[in-house]
């Protein structure tokens, strides 16, 4: 059984590079064998933030970074208007292989389950040993309720500052995924939420 989890890919007490070129061989569950490569999380090590999003996309898939398609660019104009600057961000996905359905010749998003987010939940508890962040951001209810337990309501409890139980002792906010704001129908007022959310994260940090 190759696919029991991504644990026995992890190795111990690696830095954020080694952690990286680790992932790319990770067989932890099915979905390395239909995506086009592993995406693992960017930013400094020295970052105070982790932000979390669901999986990589299309994309995110075929260009090997996390948040490059329009989910992404949206993400980055939302830090910027909330005075979040990059540098502090490091960026990753709570599962880190695109899972998709083929519909002709394009690739529909499917949501990961329970199975792949367990999975590979000991890369994103490798990353937060390797970077230690100050604070832990949720975007969207996937890696809200993989890091804040699944009865946790990102629309109940968004912007506001909860403790994880597990990893212990990190601070924890939960907004909606970038993604959410494109789809909805009244996409300013989601944006300006969106920005509100984030303007409680640089304030947590201050
Ligand atoms: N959506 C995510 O959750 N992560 C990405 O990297 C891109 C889109
Ligand atoms: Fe490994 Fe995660 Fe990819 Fe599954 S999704 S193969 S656990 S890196």
């Amino acid at each position: 059984m190759a696919e029991a989890g991504a644990a026995q890919y992890v190795p111990p007490d690696a830095d954020l590079g080694k952690l990286r070129e680790a992932s790319r061989d990770c067989h932890g569950c099915d979905l390395y064998r239909h995506a086009t490569q592993t995406i693992f999380g960017e930013g400094p090590a020295s970052a105070e933030i982790v932000m979390v999003g669901e999986q990589p996309g299309d994309r995110e898939d075929r260009e090997g970074h996390p948040f490059v398609g329009p989910a992404g660019g949206l993400l980055d104009r939302a830090l910027a208007e909330a005075g979040i600057d990059r540098e502090r961000v490091y960026l990753t996905n709570t599962v880190k292989h695109f899972k998709f359905e083929e519909r002709g010749k394009r690739r529909i998003h499917k949501q990961p389950g329970r199975t792949e987010i367990v999975a590979c939940a000991p890369w994103f508890e490798a990353e937060l040993r390797a970077v230690q962040p100050r604070l832990i951001v949720c975007l969207g209810s996937v890696a809200a309720k993989a890091i804040l337990g699944s009865s946790f309501r990102v629309t109940a409890h968004r912007g506001q500052l909860v403790d994880a139980p597990d990893p212990p002792g990190h601070a924890v906010i939960a907004t909606v995924h970038p993604a959410s704001v494109l789809r909805a129908t009244d996409r300013a007022a989601a944006y300006a939420e969106f920005v509100a959310d984030l303007k409680k994260v640089r304030a947590a940090l201050t």
